[in-house]
């Protein structure tokens, strides 16, 4: 992007949404953790309210409820002025459509952000996770089976969305 336009967008006021949309693995908490940071926002992630209402992670409709509640909240935060980030990964283009219509409805702009990470490169980062005490076990065939679920954006759709308001680390766009 010419860097006097994002420089104008860096500074823009207003509430904006950012979509954080990847498989396990792609980095969508680590980016949430930086740009919460520096923009500032407020970072909203379902896995860790779920943990911290004590659910497990892989509890369907606990997982479904926690994330109708924060879109709820998200909305509430948007329509007082604040930068929100969304990191539920947003597999479906429906889903990525209904927030982005929603958001702009509240006066918002809105970000989508996919972070696409070569599958050789999401088996590596989720193994060494599994490896870790406590943490959601993500198996290999786990995974073929999410990545054929994922509807990676295409470009028209990126076209719909809001230029993003800070740099994000390579691989996301
Ligand atoms: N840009 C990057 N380069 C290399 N490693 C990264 C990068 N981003 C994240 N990682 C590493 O990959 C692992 C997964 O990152 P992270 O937890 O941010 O992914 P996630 O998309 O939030 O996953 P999940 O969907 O399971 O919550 C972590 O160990 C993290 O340190
Ligand atoms: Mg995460």
């Amino acid at each position: 992007m010419d860097p006097m336009r994002e420089e104008r967008h860096l500074r823009a006021p207003g509430p904006r949404l950012i979509l954080l949309c990847g498989l396990p693995g792609s980095g969508k908490t680590t980016l949430a953790r930086q740009l919460a940071e520096t923009l500032p926002a407020v970072r909203l992630c379902p896995d860790e309210w779920l943990t911290g209402l004590g659910f497990d992670l892989f509890d369907a409709p606990a997982r479904d409820r926690v994330e109708r509640r924060l879109w709820a909240h998200a909305q509430d935060l948007l329509a007082a002025g604040a930068v929100v980030i969304l990191e539920n990964g947003f597999w479906d283009r429906a889903e990525r459509d209904e927030k982005r219509l929603r958001a702009r409805e509240l006066g918002a702009a809105v970000e989508l952000r996919h972070l696409a990470v070569p599958m050789e490169e999401l088996r590596r980062r989720t193994a060494l996770r599994n490896s870790r005490p406590g943490e959601a076990v993500i198996t290999p065939e786990l995974l073929s089976a999410y990545e054929a679920e994922f509807e990676a954006p295409a470009e028209s759709e990126h076209e719909l969305f809001d230029p993003p308001a800070g740099r994000g680390p390579s691989g996301s766009r």
